[in-house]
């Protein structure tokens, strides 16, 4: 095919009207990705000569999405009128190319590999059409493929197929690649008389088998070429997604305890030597540093956890920063651009929100830490909380180094505790401790000597 070029259509216009939803059926998710973000990865690293996504159904939210993909243009196909339709309202962008590779928009498991080979297999048949097939165990739905005895192809339409044809296996997986100059012709001789009142682009297929023009029908595997038409369909595709995923990190060094209770999305990282225990779920851009272990029910979304980070159990970690060798848990939540630095602690019930935790630092229980920054080796203690919002504005707390402060200090912020300072247990902190004092914020004690006695007596 040298010198030839190749454009690639993605048909995203329908509603998946089986799917019950109100979001494009390419946009629902498989684990944290949109379906469509899947097949588009594998499209631009063919490295094509243009790529566009026809949109229609709730195609502002398509757009929208596409942004992300500067390379890819937007088609609209107003009308839903079926998948030939959608190829001929796009005609005037696939004329300038010599191939037009045209594909389904729910083949989110269709590999790079299988796309080439298929390619190279239309341009070495010098075929007017080719299309990529698969043999269903349940081919109910699909269209079918018709081969006659004259080396002819056809495809017929679940809706419109006898019960003779509907016993046929191999069905067409929606994947197709055209030679240009061929199609022109025949697209717009396609009609609607059929069950469903579309235009069918596998029509196409069966109109050029007729004309007597090369038309190869490619076998591929159904891992790959099953598509996404049901909720039920969409829960078993993500955890394929999932099984190939785990299945990439534990191949790369990556402990798991039980492979099918882990979720992991599509671009997090893990380095060797992480493990992860049943119930985990790391999004995002998550990254995870060499021998972290992540305990279970943890949930990471784009959260950097650098070596030897230990969450013990249920942490919750968004858009924070945990460095090396700090720990975090059981049931703490980091979030906000939060940062635990190296050997910092976050223990039992603890928050942390836009919080800095300087090294060897620890908030180990039942603490809220919210816009501040705490020193190195400062200790808090238990049921600490800086009370940083006055109801209308969000006010800092700073901590310096090696502070102590005491069970139950509520610092009214803003508000500095100095270096070596510490406060007396108890404490409400409403004005600055310098440098090495002790801030005692609390009523004096007194003891009546004897009086609970009494009571006692009395109530008898
Ligand atoms: C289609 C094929 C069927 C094949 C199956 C594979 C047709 C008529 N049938 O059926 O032979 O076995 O895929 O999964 O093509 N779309 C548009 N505009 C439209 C209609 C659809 O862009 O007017 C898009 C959809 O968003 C979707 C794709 O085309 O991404 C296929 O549409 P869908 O309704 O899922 O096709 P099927 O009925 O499953
Ligand atoms: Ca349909």
């Amino acid at each position: 095919m040298e010198n030839s070029t190749l454009g690639i259509l993605v048909m995203a216009a329908g509603k998946g009207t089986r799917m019950k939803s109100d979001l494009p059926k390419v946009l629902l998710p498989i684990l944290d990705k949109p379906m469509l973000g899947y097949l588009l990865k594998t499209v631009l690293n063919c490295e094509p000569d243009g790529v566009a996504v026809l949109v229609g159904h709730r195609g502002e939210q398509v757009c929208d999405y596409l942004k992300a993909f500067p390379s890819v243009e937007p088609l609209w196909q107003r009308e839903q009128l079926g998948t030939g339709h959608a190829v001929r309202v796009s005609r005037p962008w696939w004329e300038r190319f010599d191939h037009v590779l045209v594909l389904n928009g729910d083949l989110p498991l269709l590999s790079l590999k299988t796309l080439r080979s298929f390619l190279n297999e239309h341009f070495d048949a010098k075929a007017a059409c080719s299309l990529l097939s698969f043999i269903a165990r349940r081919p109910d739905g699909y269209g079918r493929v018709v081969r006659r005895p004259d080396g002819g192809v056809g495809i017929v339409e679940h809706k419109d197929a006898s019960p003779q044809q509907r016993l046929v296996k191999e069905v067409n997986a929606g994947c197709y690649v055209f030679d240009v100059k061929r199609l022109s012709p025949v697209i717009d001789r396609l009609k609607n008389d059929n069950a469903q009142r579309e235009y069918y682009l596998p029509d196409v297929v069966a109109l050029m088998s007729e004309a007597g023009l090369r038309v190869c029908a490619s076998v591929a595997e159904e891992e790959e070429t099953l598509g996404v038409n049901t909720q039920a369909e969409l829960a078993a595709m993500t955890t394929r997604v999932r099984d190939v995923l785990v299945g990439h990190w534990m191949a790369e060094g990556v402990r798991v305890l039980d492979p099918s209770a882990v979720w992991i999305g599509p671009d997090v990282k893990l380095a060797p030597d992480v493990s992860l225990m049943p119930g985990v779920q790391i999004w995002g851009n998550s990254e995870v540093g060499e021998g972290s272990v992540v305990g279970p029910y943890c949930v990471l979304r784009n959260a950097r956890l650098g070596r030897r980070v230990h969450l013990v159990a249920n942490v919750i970690v968004e858009d924070s920063a945990l460095c090396d060798d700090s720990k975090a848990g059981p049931f703490a939540y980091i979030r906000e651009r939060s940062l635990l630095s190296e050997d910092a602690f976050a223990g039992k019930f603890v928050e942390l929100k836009k919080t800095t935790v300087g090294k060897g630092s620890k908030v180990p229980h039942l603490s809220y830490m919210g816009d501040a920054v705490l020193g190195e080796n400062v200790n808090i203690g238990a049921g600490s909380v800086t009370c940083n919002y006055d109801g209308k504005n969000k006010f800092p707390t700073t901590i310096g180094d090696r502070c102590f402060v005491g069970s139950d200090t509520m610092m009214v912020a803003p508000v500095t505790l100095g270096d070596d300072s510490m406060t007396a247990a108890g404490s409400t902190i409403t004005a600055d401790v310098p440098a090495g004092a002790l801030g005692v914020g609390r009523a004096r004690q007194k003891n009546l000597e004897g009086w609970a006695l009494k009571k006692k007596q009395m109530e008898k």
